[in-house]
């Protein structure tokens, strides 16, 4: 029989902070495609892949950190778990609570959520709270309230959660064989890149700064390098590119709309033990780089995940793309869960035809 994918937990935990009879709480994430882009590879002069972390079951790469964390706090005797949210940490916490038989209380900025992960949060039976205020101010109150309350903390803050995301390396590894040359990720908060950086490291036989358990590495390595890491975060949100952190972050990529990044110290590591960068990109650019991952890969990505291509194409146009090298452009969260920003202005209300098919040859031009 062909082997069914048993969550990243079953699938990798060797290499995570889990012994056999440990309870497992999983909606079988991981295991997302890496998906050849011939389009963007003719367009920068490179192999250039993505990693379609929307494939996950609630739409995002955050599910790979709410295996570990969710799984980790069933170990325990706590029976809530709580989230500061752009929205994906909100929708997959919401969801692997169900999973585990626990409440899930998410704390939320007001007006700032995409339509498809705040309904995420709530058929999933999450207690919702919306601040006056954006994430950074959203993660201020969790952390005090996790730290008061009997109530376990699940943003990326819990070192568990990048323990899950950083799998995604490893899948990248096992698919291409080795480490690509480069990895373009978007940064918001900064826990991805964070993670990915450990996940590469580990591969490699290597520790980072965010290691929490040495035998992650004893296995031995898969990968003969590490690749460089490129961040790219929204213009209005660019706390790394500025070098402090921003009060008013602002972008159409609401998920990354954040102006302290919790993960600081590690990303900042991750960017410079790899000779990488952190850049930004305006929304317009991340908006042309949604659609054309749309119409000539046949990738819908939600705003923020496009931030990664957008990053690569700039970089690619300001020639700092080197030739024929292997790139992996993680796009972190599906298309669906923001549609609204998608469509923008294009008509969707179409004048109904005659139910004939000629009605509908003349309408469609053939
Ligand atoms: N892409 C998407 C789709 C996200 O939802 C996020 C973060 C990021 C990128 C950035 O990842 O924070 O690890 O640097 N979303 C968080 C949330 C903040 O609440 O869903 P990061």
């Amino acid at each position: 029989m062909a082997h069914q994918w048993s969550g990243l937990i079953n699938e990798y935990r060797e290499r995570l902070p889990f012994s056999d009879n440990d309870p497992v709480v999983t909606l079988h994430e991981g295991g997302t495609p890496l998906v050849y882009a011939r389009a963007l590879s003719e367009l920068v002069h490179a192999d250039v892949y993505v990693k379609v972390e929307g494939a996950n079951p609630t739409g995002s790469f955050k599910d790979r950190g709410m295996t570990t964390a969710i799984s980790q706090v069933k170990q325990t005797n706590t029976q809530i778990v709580a989230c500061a949210s752009t929205g994906n940490t909100s929708a997959s916490a919401a969801a692997y609570a169900v999973a585990a038989g626990l409440e899930c209380a998410v704390v939320l900025p007001a007006g700032k959520i995409a339509a498809g992960k705040l309904a995420q949060a709530i058929v999933h039976g999450a207690k919702l709270v919306a601040v006056d205020g954006n994430f950074d101010d959203c993660l201020n109150i969790v952390r005090e309230l996790t730290s008061s309350y009997p109530v376990a903390l699940v943003n990326s803050v819990n070192p568990y959660r990048l323990q899950g995301q950083k799998t995604a390396a490893f899948e990248v590894v096992d698919a291409l064989g080795d480490a690509p040359d480069i990895h373009v990720l978007p940064v918001g908060n900064a826990g991805n890149i964070s993670a990915y950086w450990m996940g590469y490291n580990e591969y490699a036989g290597k520790t980072t700064a965010a290691s929490i358990d040495d035998s992650a590495c004893s296995p031995s390595p898969v990968s003969t390098k590490v690749p460089q890491m490129w961040g790219i975060q929204a213009w209005g949100a660019a706390p790394f590119v500025l070098g402090h952190p921003v009060a008013e972050p602002e972008t159409v990529a609401t998920a990354i709309r954040i102006g302290n990044p919790a993960s600081w110290d590690y990303a900042q590591a991750a960017q410079s033990d790899s000779n990488g960068w952190i850049d930004r990109v305006t929304d317009e650019e991340i908006l042309s780089a949604q659609a054309l991952l749309a119409a000539q890969v046949g990738i819908f990505v939600e705003p923020a995940s496009a931030a990664s291509i957008a990053g690569l194409i700039k970089a690619a146009n300001e020639g700092k793309v080197p030739e024929g090298k292997t790139i992996v452009c993680t796009v972190t969260g599906n298309g669906l869960k923001d549609t609204a920003t998608a469509l923008g202005n294009a008509p969707v209300d179409f004048e109904p035809i005659a139910p004939t098919v000629d009605a509908a040859v003349n309408a469609l031009g053939l």
